[in-house]
């Protein structure tokens, strides 16, 4: 499965803690607004470490989490970061969800929407499991507008879905899902050095990093179920 092979790599490397670090930065502005209440069931789709559900049982004390990944070695770190027995573990594809229709409350999903094979299938597969009325919060940095993220195709082996902000909205229509919301939420904590310390290895100018942090961030679009 070419999910496993790129990101078990990944997650032996440590990199699912480092990213949970950085996606906090806005996956938690996006998490405050998901309307989550006491005792429902959320899915987070591409969980890697978990962070998402582990979140949620703390704050938004939610019955039932499930993290849904590709990557066994993605599954096996976050397994080990709770003991929480109300949150599980599954491993699946985005493209076909292992859950019954009107099954979820909630479908969350940070930075990994973008790997699905069939965006379309995957948009179908949440309807679906969603109970009328549920929510799909969508997260994702890598977005046409955000044009200074685009070089990161290059980094890895799966093709990644290089949609603008429209093609979010007419996808999740057609999916049959209504569209609540979509904004750009700012990353303000990710530290942007002075002038004077640019160019640096990664960042060609502090306006270029400055544009990619605080002007485009992270796209949230949020998808409902109809009744
Ligand atoms: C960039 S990581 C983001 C992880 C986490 N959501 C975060 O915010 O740090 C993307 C995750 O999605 C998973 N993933 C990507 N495509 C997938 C697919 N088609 N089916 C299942 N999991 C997938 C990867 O294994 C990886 O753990």
């Amino acid at each position: 499965m070419r999910i496993a092979e790129e990101f078990d790599d990944w997650a032996e490397r440590g990199k699912d803690r480092g990213m949970e670090q950085r996606h906090w930065h806005t996956a938690k502005h996006a998490l405050s607004r998901m309307p989550v209440e006491a005792g429902e069931t959320v899915l987070d789709l591409g969980t890697g470490s978990g962070y998402i559900l582990r979140a949620l049982r703390d704050t938004a004390n939610i019955g039932r989490g499930y993290g849904l990944d590709g990557s066994p070695k993605m599954l096996e770190n976050a397994r080990s970061y709770t003991d929480d027995e109300q949150v599980g573990f599954v491993r699946g594809d985005f493209d076909e969800l292992p859950f019954a229709t009107d099954s979820i409350d909630h479908v969350f999903s940070m930075e990994a929407f973008f790997y699905a094979a069939d965006p379309q299938q995957t948009l179908t597969e949440i309807a679906r499991v969603l109970r009328p009325g549920g929510t799909f919060y969508c997260g994702v940095n890598f977005f046409e507008e955000s044009v200074h993220t685009h070089k990161w195709q290059d980094k890895v082996d799966i093709e990644m879905i290089l949609w603008n902000r429209q093609e979010y909205r007419d996808a999740f229509r057609e999916a049959g899902l209504f569209v609540a919301e979509q904004e750009m939420i700012p990353d303000t904590e990710t530290e942007i050095p002075p002038e004077s310390e640019f160019p640096t290895e990664d960042w060609e100018s502090r306006e270029v990093m400055y544009e990619r942090f605080r002007e485009h961030g992270t796209l949230l679009t949020v998808g409902v179920a109809p009744d």
